[in-house]
């Protein structure tokens, strides 16, 4: 098992030694304070209210309050990215040497962790979760190569939907000398519990979560990254200074006040995927409908790219998974408003091979 020390002795030395960039905004909490520090214009043409000529606050510190709160963990364990892609990043950067040490996955998955790794060369493990989408531990044991220094576990995972039980992510936490990254992104849609529970128990552990599914916001690019104080510290250092903009901020603010909306619209599209599916697994055309712990679900069709482009001709988008291992001939279809889903259902039935 790993101690916050062996964990921290994973940081790449480069950026172990960094000193980052500091603003004196970091050292800023009052208010009425004249700020001639930054070189901003002092003066605002476009939205007085938001204050949108200052830079945002770099370490977010409102928004990390509210969050913690209502995640029930400590604020300073509580990172914000521009977006989860951008913890994604951050935490390849951090943790592996280019050119030298690996990341691992199990696929399939969400795409990012290897183009990530890719854009910083570094390399992938890729493990094939089982038949039934579940992670294969013993084969994951036997074949873990020495090079590698972060595995991201997605629960619920993109593209597959199910979610990964909590005692298999333990299991890997406590056996796997390095960092484990379970991305949450799809977190709300589940019944199940997060993983931010084993935070204090295991400090070589990041849960990603983010604003862009259950909470409404993906044109913010919000993602919040929990994990032990110490890691927090080293992403903050690494980050650009101003990672998320002003009025992403003003909007979180708003969106941490209306907790109560954002679950109701989360009870309504689990809601309505369940119907989805019920409708979906009626149509000639579909062999199965995976059952789903996200806002979309998996579709096995009996020709994918014949529908797809089916779809996209009656001007429904989707997203074509057959390439993926273990998905051949299935869609990703995420659930949409009531009348989106409606419409897709009609289409489809009017769909001959
Ligand atoms: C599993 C998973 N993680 C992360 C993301 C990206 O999240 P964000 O919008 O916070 O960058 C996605 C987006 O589809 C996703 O499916």
């Amino acid at each position: 098992m790993m101690t916050i020390d062996k964990t921290l002795n994973l940081i790449r030395p480069n950026i172990a030694r960094l000193q980052p960039y500091s603003s004196a905004r970091i050292e800023f909490t009052g208010s009425n304070t004249i700020l001639l520090d930054a070189n901003e214009n002092p003066y605002s043409f476009i939205n007085e209210e938001m204050e949108i000529n200052r830079y945002p606050d770099p370490l977010q510190r409102f928004a990390k309050e509210k969050i913690a709160l209502l995640k029930q963990v400590e604020p300073n364990r509580v990172f914000l990215g521009n977006g989860s892609d951008e913890a994604v990043d951050l935490i390849i950067r951090c943790f592996c040497e280019p050119a030298k040490d690996s990341i691992a996955l199990f696929a399939p998955t969400y795409g990012m962790y290897s183009v990530c790794a890719a854009i910083n060369n570094v390399a992938v493990r890729q493990f094939l979760l089982n038949d039934d989408f579940s992670i294969n531990i013993n084969q994951f044991f036997d074949n873990l190569s020495t090079d590698t220094k972060v595995v991201f576990i997605c629960s619920p995972n993109n593209p597959t939907g199910n979610a990964q039980p909590i005692e298999t992510i333990e299991q890997i936490l406590s056996q796997f000398n390095g960092i484990v990254v379970v991305d949450e992104a799809y977190i709300d849609f589940y019944s199940g519990k997060s993983t931010s529970s084993l935070l204090e128990k295991y400090p070589n552990l990041i849960v990603l979560q983010t604003f862009s599914k259950a909470w409404a916001m993906a044109g913010a690019r919000i993602g919040i990254a929990f994990a032990h104080q110490n890691i927090i510290k080293i992403l903050n250092k690494v980050k650009f200074p101003y990672n998320i903009g002003v009025p992403s901020l003003k909007v979180l603010e708003r969106a941490l006040e209306k907790t109560a909306s954002a679950k109701m619209l989360v009870n309504q599209i689990i809601d309505e995927r369940e119907m989805l599916k019920m409708k979906l697994q009626a149509l000639p055309c579909v062999e199965k409908v995976y059952p789903s712990d996200t806002n979309f679900l998996l579709v096995k069709t009996n020709d994918a790219n014949s529908i797809y482009r089916y779809l996209l001709s009656r001007m429904i988008v989707v997203r074509n998974r057959t390439n993926e291992p273990l998905c051949e001939n299935c869609l990703r279809i995420t659930v949409g408003k009531p009348e989106e889903n409606q419409r897709l259902i009609a289409i489809l039935k009017t769909y001959k091979p």
